[in-house]
């Protein structure tokens, strides 16, 4: 099959067309892409792919895109240096490399019949979308779900519509604040972990996904330990340099993790002891 054939290999990229590129914020941009040679690309939500921009290199993505539509690869990219700057600039039409799908997600199975808590920080949304979007597509199959979501100005929140519509019709609590306030913002401002006292969930059975920069995943982690949720029940995507994103370069290693394998996403009873180090 061309799927399996397409998998084979996991160190040669395959080519993917742009199909539409969309601007989310100054900095960030959102890109549906689709397999040139029309097989799809399967992911479960938190995976990553080795995402090329020809000639300049090849960096680790997060798919962001819904995981019921394995057709269509979206990933959302920050513009933080030379390769995500090319990828950012990408247009309609345009080929890039793509390897993967890679790594251990976030398994929001586990959630079943369960309460499902999503907190994230800036461009930390785009890993937890799909795992937002496989519980909506599955909504019955869980008890209460709450998203807490933190960026540092209401210009850089990203999917704001998605928000709305994730709310609309009270299938998912939404929470939102800002680090700073536009004159024109009538919502919450403050850190995110402050939003976990306003969110509705059963500590023993929840499973609460957490994606942002290590020091928010830090204070959130200890806020929600506090409440009661299970180490193991508290999950992190972590983020470290990677090359070949399948284990064999080593340039991930976190202590005895390799992050592309082992992780992106971990529970907080493996990572605790790496959290509580300075180095992190
Ligand atoms: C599993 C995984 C999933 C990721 N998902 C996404 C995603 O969905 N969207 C997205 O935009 N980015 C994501 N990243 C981060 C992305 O890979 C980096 O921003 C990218 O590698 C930077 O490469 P560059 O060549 O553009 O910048 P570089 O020139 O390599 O770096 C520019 C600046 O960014 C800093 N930087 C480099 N890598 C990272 C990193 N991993 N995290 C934070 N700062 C970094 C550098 O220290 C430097 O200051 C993910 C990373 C991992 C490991
Ligand atoms: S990136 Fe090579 S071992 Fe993880």
């Amino acid at each position: 099959m061309a799927a399996d054939r397409a998998s084979a290999d996991p160190l040669t990229p395959r080519r993917f067309r742009v199909l539409e590129v969309r601007r989310d914020t100054h900095d960030t941009v959102t890109m549906d892409l689709a397999a040139v040679d029309g097989a799809d690309l399967c992911f479960t939500p938190g995976q990553f792919t080795m995402l090329q921009a020809f000639g300049v290199g090849e960096v680790p993505i997060s798919v962001s895109g819904d995981p019921a539509h394995s057709c269509r690869l979206t990933h959302t990219v920050r513009d933080v240096g030379g390769v995500t700057r090319a990828l950012c600039a990408v247009d309609p039409g345009d080929v890039v490399g793509v390897r993967g799908a890679f790594g251990r997600g976030w398994q929001v199975d586990d959630a079943e019949g369960g309460d499902v808590l999503v907190v994230a920080g800036g461009i930390g949304l785009a890993p937890l979308r799909p795992a937002v979007l496989a519980v909506l597509g599955d909504r019955e199959a869980y008890g209460r779900v709450s998203v807490l979501y933190g960026a540092r100005s209401p210009t850089e929140l990203l999917f704001p519509e998605e928000l709305e519509w994730w709310a609309g019709d009270g299938a998912v609590d939404v929470h939102v604040t800002v680090d700073h306030a536009t004159p024109d913002w009538r919502g919450r401002v403050g850190v995110v972990t402050d939003l976990v006292q306003h969110a509705r969930f059963d500590p023993a059975r929840t499973l609460a996904l957490v994606c942002g920069p290590e020091v928010m995943m830090r204070y959130v982690a200890a806020a929600l330990t506090a409440s009661g949720v299970p180490p193991e029940r508290i999950r992190l995507s972590m983020e470290r340099n990677m090359r070949c994103g399948v284990g064999l370069c080593g340039h991930c290693q976190l202590r005895e993790h390799l992050i592309c394998v082992d992780g992106p996403v971990f529970g907080l009873d493996r990572l605790r002891p790496l959290l509580d180090t300075r180095e992190l």
